[in-house]
């Protein structure tokens, strides 16, 4: 969610942008509607002058939120994201080439411009975290359920000890990822109970079942920045 954009009416009264606000027209969009595809056929800058607008990522059936727009925010239609309105909006679109011209002479477009950009990177960031960590866990609670149905010791208890008679270095190699990614990891799953480093290259994994857990079951600390709404 941003903090305060633009102050469109001020902007727009700017002297020095006689030329170019006018150009902004304001174009409508009812509550849900898809407002732009990526890399929209006319390439425009919009600000949101009414409403709110989601910008997401989307492939086949997944979604990655990038942010959500609020008044005063800025953004284009040559990128990659989808647009879609999250509630009755209007929007003032003006060519990109025209808003060029008059870049240097609009400060707080640049700001306003910089700080959603950061917020679309933060998502990003987000997104690739997830995905690399969501990656290697899967590898790496398949792996461990494989060893321990092999070889894992049954505990009084409950649980299974596993000897993977393997170091970090080594595991990390295996899983096809950096030993300090492997380290978060295994620290993510300590915290969350769904395993017990005992020693090196030894595991108690109490819940065998547990081991690659969802995220809702609060096994993944990391923020999920895909699926839906959460910009
Ligand atoms: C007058 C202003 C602007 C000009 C001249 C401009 C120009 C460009 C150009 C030439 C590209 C590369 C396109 C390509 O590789 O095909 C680009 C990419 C991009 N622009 Fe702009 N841009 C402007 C304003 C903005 C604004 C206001 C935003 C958002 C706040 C924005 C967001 C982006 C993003 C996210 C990309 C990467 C697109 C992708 O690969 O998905 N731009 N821009």
């Amino acid at each position: 969610m941003m903090q305060t954009g633009i102050d469109i009416l001020t902007f727009l009264r700017q002297p020095g942008l006689e030329e170019l606000s006018p150009c902004f027209q304001a174009r409508k969009f009812p509550k849900r509607a898809e407002i732009f595809p990526p890399n929209y056929h006319e390439d425009m800058i919009f600000i949101v002058a009414e409403g709110r607008a989601r910008l997401y990522l989307a492939y086949e059936d997944k979604e990655f939120a990038l942010a959500i727009l609020e008044r005063g925010d800025v953004y284009s239609t040559h990128t990659r994201a989808h647009v879609s309105a999250l509630e009755d909006s209007t929007l003032l679109c003006a060519p990109t080439a025209l808003v060029r011209r008059h870049m240097l002479r609009l400060p707080e477009f640049t700001g306003t411009m910089v700080r959603v950009l950061g917020e679309v990177l933060r998502h990003s960031i987000s997104i690739i975290d997830d995905l690399a960590f969501r990656d290697v866990q899967t590898r790496l609670a398949r792996f461990l359920r494989f060893v321990a149905g092999q070889s894992g010791l049954p505990q009084p208890g409950g649980g299974l000890l596993v000897r993977l008679g393997l170091t970090n270095e080594q595991l990390a190699s295996l899983l096809g990822t950096t030993r300090q990614t492997l380290s978060t990891m295994l620290n993510d799953m300590e915290r969350a109970q769904r395993l017990e480093l005992r020693g090196r290259g030894t595991f108690f994994i109490p819940d065998l079942a547990a081991l690659d857990a969802t995220d809702e079951a609060g096994s993944k600390p990391r923020r999920l920045a895909s699926g839906g709404q959460n910009g």
